[in-house]
């Protein structure tokens, strides 16, 4: 068997070596509590601090707008509900997309079913929603916006200064996820008032994020308990995972360029192997779209076979979003872009990281022709016929 090979990095990538070797004395011998006087503690204080330092500065924001989290769920949860109970009065509309992460879409779901009134809106064939379709959906009572940076499913990025834009003229609060962008690509994080990123999609730990909360925002905190991370946010600091976070921050800010350039030709690749694969359709916008995510559908062929069947042949991929795989609905992004209910089924997302080479490239496109012959073979409706 050769050796495996790793293309499921919008689901999870791994640690850095630079990332883990900085977040190991956090376990063994810097183990304070951050909020312990002792020196332990100190100590501990001093790593969430500058670690938090060190992500503001590469976002572009104060350290006091960052706020650690579990990771983007909550960071994205906090985003929308914390927005909401803070306002003075039950009631009032949100604007969401119907192609948002669950974290999201289910927060909002349920301030729809708790007083509030949202609006989902469409996105195009490529997944891009349009800044006039915010523009038309907004009310007087409107107070939040969230709308994606970059699409974890079919890597389509979306207009987010131009939809930061036409918040700030109207006062609204403008969130955005930006779980599969942070640290690839440039942020307008200026049109932002809220912005939600994860450690463990750019090399670093798992359980780690923050929620940038620009000064003056109205949030309501979560998490209710010590007072931590200045009453927004509550429950003793993940001190490694929070360096892990900042080492990661700091490796893709040396490495971003030459990265982003090398996952941009990997994509180019992929795009056109799989066009040259008869009954493939790409999923996501051909250019406007993250560096690292390709998203396909193959004709007369279920997604999980495929993941499966390219498992056996040692690389890893995936269908749909990690979250939802199990269920064996068609993923809420590629029914909201319009795939045909048949394509829908067999879509296959191919996401690259720091770590891949071209060799793995080559080995996919390679293989993927000869699975999805053999699939095809053995379904009983013939593609083409
Ligand atoms: C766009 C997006 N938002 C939010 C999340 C949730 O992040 P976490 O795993 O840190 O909770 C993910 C991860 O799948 C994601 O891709």
């Amino acid at each position: 068997m050769p050796e495996r090979i790793y293309l499921d990095n919008s689901a999870t990538t791994p640690v850095a070596s630079e990332v883990f070797d900085a977040m190991r004395p956090y376990f063994d011998s810097a183990y304070g509590n951050a909020s312990s006087l002792h020196a332990f503690g100190r100590e501990a204080r001093r790593a969430v601090e500058e670690s938090r330092a060190g992500i503001a500065e590469f976002l572009g924001v104060l350290p006091e707008e960052v706020v650690f989290t579990s990771g983007a769920t909550e960071a994205d949860n906090l985003a929308v509900l914390g927005t909401a109970y803070a306002r003075d009065r039950r009631g009032g509309h949100v604007v969401s997309s119907a192609i948002e992460h669950h974290a999201v879409l289910h927060s909002v779901d349920w301030l729809a079913s708790h007083g509030f009134e949202a609006t989902l809106l469409d996105v195009d064939e490529t997944g891009r929603i349009d800044p006039d379709q915010v523009r038309a959906a907004l009310r007087k009572d409107t107070f939040l916006v969230s709308i994606m940076a970059g699409s974890n499913e079919i890597g389509t990025l979306e207009p987010i200064a131009e939809i930061g834009a036409l918040c700030r003229e109207r006062g609204i609060v403008f969130h955005t996820d930006a779980v599969q962008g942070f640290g690839k690509i440039d942020l307008p994080v200026e049109s932002v008032d809220l912005l939600s990123a994860s450690a463990h999609k750019l090399h670093g730990p798992k359980g780690v994020g923050f929620l940038f909360v620009r000064r003056k925002t109205r949030l309501s905190p979560l998490m209710l308990g010590g007072g931590h991370e200045r009453g927004r946010r509550s429950g003793t600091e993940n001190v490694p995972g929070i360096v892990g976070f900042a080492a990661a921050t700091r490796l893709a800010a040396t490495e971003r360029d030459q990265v982003t350039t090398r996952l941009r030709a990997f994509r180019a690749k992929l795009l056109e192997g799989v066009a040259a694969i008869p009954g493939t359709r790409l999923n996501g916008h051909p250019t406007e779209s993250l560096p690292h995510i390709a998203n396909f559908s193959f004709a007369g062929i279920e997604g999980e076979s495929l993941v499966m069947r390219l498992d056996e042949e040692g690389i890893a991929t995936s269908t749909g979003s990690a979250c939802s795989s199990p269920d064996l609905e068609p993923s809420h992004v590629l029914v909201a872009i319009g795939v045909p209910l048949s394509m829908a089924h067999g879509s296959l997302r191919i996401s690259t990281g720091r770590q891949t080479t071209p060799t793995d490239i080559d080995r996919l496109l390679d293989v993927l022709p000869r699975v999805v012959k053999d699939l095809r073979d053995l379904s009983p409706f013939k593609v083409g016929e």
